[in-house]
């Protein structure tokens, strides 16, 4: 069976190609997904796309993976900032997860710096674009023992 790599992202992304471009670029997140996917396939991968603007949403994908996937990428979007119900999906997590941001939260508004993600995944990748993506999925492929 393939092993399947979740991909989560949080609200607002289903824009991207229209939305603030200068910040996040002029790739959609249909084009992420083909890119990721490329990825994902050549390290013997599926890799699913999921966006959701609701925090109980993605919440639900997360417990989802517990059984249906082997490695996860989240990018939260600005739940990253605010969201305590996905920390806790997180740490009962028991997969190797990356968090993405397109943009580098850090050198952003100082309310960006504040960040519920980053304490609970296995690694973080912020600034490099749509590329992030890809090089989640060469993390995942390194930390994932080939079955
Ligand atoms: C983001 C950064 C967040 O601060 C912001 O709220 C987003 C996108 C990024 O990919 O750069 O929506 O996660």
């Amino acid at each position: 069976m393939t092993r399947v790599i979740s991909c989560i992202n949080g609200p607002n992304l289903n824009l991207l190609g229209q939305r603030e471009p200068e910040i996040y670029g002029r790739q959609t997140l249909q084009d992420i997904e083909m890119m990721a996917r490329d990825e994902a396939t050549l390290h013997g991968f599926d890799l699913q796309m999921h966006q959701s603007n609701s925090e109980g949403a993605i919440v639900d994908l997360l417990q989802a993976a517990r059984t249906n996937a082997v490695g996860v990428i989240l990018n939260a979007a600005a739940y990253t900032h605010t969201s305590v119900a996905i920390h806790d999906a997180l740490k009962s997590l028991d997969l190797p997860v990356i968090e993405v941001h397109l943009s580098n939260p850090a050198a952003r508004e100082e309310f960006r710096s504040t960040n519920f993600i980053g304490p609970v995944v296995t690694g973080s990748i912020a600034g490099l674009g749509a590329a992030g993506y890809v090089l989640a999925v060469k993390a995942l492929a390194t930390l994932i023992p080939s079955s």
